[in-house]
Formats: C-alpha cells, structure tokens, sequence
C-alpha cells in the first residue's frame, strides 16, 4: 500500500516516525477520519476544511493548500486501488525537533494519509446499541479535532470493558457527546444535539443529520440536554464517519422507548443512505 506524506507518496514500508516527533511526544497534531463508500470519498471537502480550521487553532500549518491536498488524496485512493468500503485516516504534527514543550523555531510539518478497508456496522445500524454514561473529563477546546486522544480512549475502554458500544458523555450532567461520536436525543418529535459549541467536535455527519432534519421537516433544536432526560427519551441515536447513525437502544441499564431503534432515527438513516450512494 501507498500512504501520502508531507514529501508526496510513499510506500507504507517507507514511513518512519523519529522518536522525537511532536506528534508522539506531545500529542501536538490534528488528524480527520474520511468515509469512503466502494471507493468514493464521502463529505471530502467538509473533512478538509475541518482540518484546515483544526490546524488553525493550534497555530499549525497543512503543508499543502487545499486544493492540492484533495488532488493528492485522490491520487492515493487511485494509486490503492481502492473500491470498496474504507476510511482514510490522515493526521499532520508540528514535526521533528529535540524535545521541547514550545514550538520549534522552524515550520516543518508532518502529514500521513493512508487509506484502510472497513466494513459499514450493519448489524449495529439494525439493531442498535447499547451505551454507558461517563464523566467528560476533557479540555475545552473540543471543537478542535487533535490528536490528545486519552480521554477519549479511556472512556471507550470503560464502554468496551462494560459491554457496551459507546461512551456517552456529561459535564456536570450536562451530556455532550460520545467517546468518538456526536448524540442525539428524539422527544415529542424533535432532535436535540449538544450545541457546536468549544465543548464538543462538531461532526461532519452531524451537520448532515442537522441538514436531513430540515428536508424532512423534522424539528432540530440544538439545545443540550442531561443524563436525566436519557431515560425519558423516545429515541436516542450516535452519529459518526465510521458509525454513520446507529440507533441507542439502552444506556447502563435503562431500555430507551421500545427498546427498537426508533422512527425519527430510521427516517435520518434512511436519508443518509441516499446521501451518500
Ligand atoms: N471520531 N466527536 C468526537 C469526539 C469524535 O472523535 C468524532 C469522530 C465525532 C464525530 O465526527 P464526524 O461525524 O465528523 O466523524 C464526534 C472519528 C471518527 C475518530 O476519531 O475515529
């Protein structure tokens, strides 16, 4: 396999990380994950521009423009051969340079992009999954897709560890979304989702699912909502690149409504399966 770097493509065997990379040592990087479906980039340009803006907040720079960036992603899809169902991971670190907390003195970032075969969740899509609650215990700036990544790990080890599928998260009761995915909560009809504040990644298919609320006349109320109205939801589903929209048919030990993923969450799946075929 071809994996796209800083100095354009190389094979996979090719690529090192030097031990004192600011990616490794300090987790000083941002990254995106891309769905593709039989070997088409899915929301490719809403990825890049997160990127751009991730990159942004923590004073780092892509090294290629945009543009340029999308041609060369498209090069290593071709160059993969890629047609089936997979995902690009792509991540860009402040670089190589003796450890030191503050910011090297030159710009020389590093950029991996590598395409991997992965199979939609169907039988979760389906059936629905069941979920844990845990305390948010990240930083504040989680609008920003970076690679500081503990968090986040820790709270789906707890979720695997307990059975589950995902880690819902709360600050102060508060939910905000999951481990590695955005919540969403169906009462009376209407969805509610954590606002796009600093608080939570604003996820590509969230703003889809905001999009497909509108063409289908469902009411979107972006308006948080705690740990205590989960029990009382008619509906609660988690939105993803790698998910899509799974249906949340328990939390901890609570049945959400008839325990079958609901209607609002089959109508948005149904939707986004049209989106993207
Ligand atoms: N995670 N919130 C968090 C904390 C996430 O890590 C992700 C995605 C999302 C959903 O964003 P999107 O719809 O753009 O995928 C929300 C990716 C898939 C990951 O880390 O693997």
């Amino acid at each position: 396999p071809y994996v796209l770097t800083e100095r354009g493509v190389l094979r996979y065997e090719q690529v090192t990380y030097p031990m004192e990379e600011r990616g490794l040592q300090f987790g000083d990087g941002v990254y995106e994950v891309v769905r593709l479906y039989n070997g088409t980039y899915i929301w490719l340009e809403e990825h890049l521009d997160r990127l751009y803006r991730s990159a942004a907040a923590i004073r780092l720079s892509v090294p290629f423009a945009p543009e340029e960036l999308a041609a060369r992603l498209e090069e290593l899809r071709r160059l993969n051969d890629v047609h089936e169902d997979a995902i690009l991971y792509l991540q860009v670190t402040r670089g190589s340079f003796p450890r030191a907390h503050a910011f090297p003195a030159e710009n020389r970032p590093n950029l991996y992009a590598y395409i991997e075969p992965m199979a939609r969740k169907r039988n979760e899509m389906t059936r629905g999954v069941r979920v844990i609650v845990t305390k948010d215990v990240r930083w504040e700036y989680c609008y920003i897709k970076s690679l500081n990544l503990l968090p986040n790990v820790l709270a789906k080890q707890e979720a695997v560890e307990r059975g589950a599928f995902e880690a819902i998260l709360h600050r102060d009761g508060i939910v905000t979304e999951g481990s590695s995915s955005n919540i969403f909560l169906v009462k009376a009809g209407t969805v509610y989702t954590h606002p796009a504040t600093e608080r939570i990644l604003n996820g590509i298919v969230r703003t889809k699912v905001k999009q497909f609320c509108g063409e289908l006349g469902i009411p979107f109320m972006e308006e948080a909502f705690s740990v205590h109205d989960l029990a009382q939801a008619d509906e609660l589903f988690l939105t993803s690149t790698t998910s899509s929209i799974i249906p949340i048919i328990q939390v901890d030990d609570t049945t959400i409504g008839s325990g079958q993923p609901g209607a609002v969450t089959q109508s948005l799946q149904a939707a986004y399966q049209t989106a993207t075929q």
